[in-house]
């Protein structure tokens, strides 16, 4: 049986809940979901007003406005200041309330358990993430222009999910081919389907599969013109492949193997870190790594990082800095270090 502990005051702790901040949050995430999946914060944050037609429309829109997120002008709905801020996190909110509901979820029957394992909707991932993505276009313009560099080669995402960094970044690096892989085939298919409808299945290739170095090489691998890759990127994958294989280094040493010409590389992931109460954290970091934490998978610290591309002979080009912990570096071998190649 549980021990019983003693009540403590509610406020003795810097980052204590209220009851009302667990069950409205939550509401107001279900409400931040719908709204984006009906456009409403693309629309709002494009500049303009949102006229809700049905009852459960302006239900919703009625929910947005007492947690503070828009104001109502007549028939018609604003963003407040708040609300910029929410609809430009939107991804952060999916990827949360509906991504990782699932292993969250698997808590309820598994008291005795180590880990569960990751059970996600990859779907919602891949969405939230994309729009996690798309909230920082410089980060975009920083990666395009590094590929644009040079001569043109060949850019595989590690890890794409809908392929929507390939897509934004095939935008920018106009002469450069872009290829994703990823082990969900059901998110490849629908974003194939999608590349194909907009006419850029050319440039754009997607495979299905997984990109963790084994002794045996995937089977997608075989598909590919290995030689003519010669940037490798992964978002917010890394750090999963490194705590399943043997360490971030033994990973991209994985990746050299397997694409000889690799001339650069773009790593985002989160890093970990360390604060001993939630509120002296950036805002998602701790979910993020409660969420980490209970399926095993490590975070890694930023020295981790650091240390592992200069073993491999990787120089820091640019370093990105996104929300604290989420971080985009750009990397070069040395012989492409010299002034030209910095754009
Ligand atoms: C957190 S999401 C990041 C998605 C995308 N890279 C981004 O940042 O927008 C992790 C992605 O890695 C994919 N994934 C997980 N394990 C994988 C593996 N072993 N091989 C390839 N993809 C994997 C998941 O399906 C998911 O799309």
């Amino acid at each position: 049986m549980t021990a019983v502990t003693p009540l403590v005051h509610p406020h003795s702790a810097i980052g204590d809940f209220t009851i009302r901040d667990v069950i409205e949050g939550q509401t107001a995430g279900q409400l931040i979901v719908a709204a984006d999946d009906w456009g409403w914060w693309t629309t709002l944050l494009g500049g303009n007003t949102i006229a809700p037609t049905t009852g459960i429309q302006h239900t919703v829109a009625e929910g947005l406005v007492r947690a503070g997120f828009l104001v109502r002008r007549g028939h018609r709905y604003q963003l407040t200041h708040t609300g910029h801020d929410v609809g430009k996190n939107r991804g952060f909110v999916r990827v949360a309330v509906r991504g990782w509901e699932p292993t969250f979820r698997q808590l309820s029957d598994s008291p005795h358990r180590e880990y569960i394992p990751a059970a996600t909707e990859p779907g919602e991932v891949a969405r939230g993430c994309t729009d996690i993505a798309r909230r920082r276009p410089e980060i975009f313009e920083a990666i395009g222009h590094a590929i644009a560099t040079g001569e043109p080669g060949c850019t595989i995402d590690l890890g794409c999910a809908d392929a929507g960094r390939v897509t934004a970044l095939a935008g920018i690096a106009e002469r450069e081919r872009f290829l994703g892989v990823d082990i969900e085939d059901g998110v490849i298919a629908a974003a194939t389907a999608e590349l194909d409808a907009r006419g850029l299945g050319e440039r754009i290739t997607l495979l299905a599969g997984s990109v963790q170095p084994e002794p045996t090489p995937p089977a997608w691998l075989a598909e590919v013109d290995r030689d003519t890759v010669t940037t490798a990127m992964s978002f917010f994958l890394l750090h999963q492949l490194a705590s399943d294989g043997d360490g971030i280094a033994a990973v991209l040493r994985g990746w050299m193997d397997w694409f000889p010409n690799l001339r650069r590389l773009v790593i985002g992931d989160g890093y970990l870190l360390e604060a001993p109460s939630w509120t002296q954290q950036p805002w998602f970091s701790p979910t993020y790594e409660i969420y980490h934490a209970v399926t095993g998978v490590r975070l890694w610290t930023r020295h981790e990082y650091e240390q592992a591309f200069a073993d491999l002979g990787w120089i820091v080009r640019r370093r990105l800095e996104d929300h604290t912990m989420l971080v985009t570096t750009i990397l070069e071998l040395p012989r492409l270090s010299g002034p030209s190649a910095d754009g």
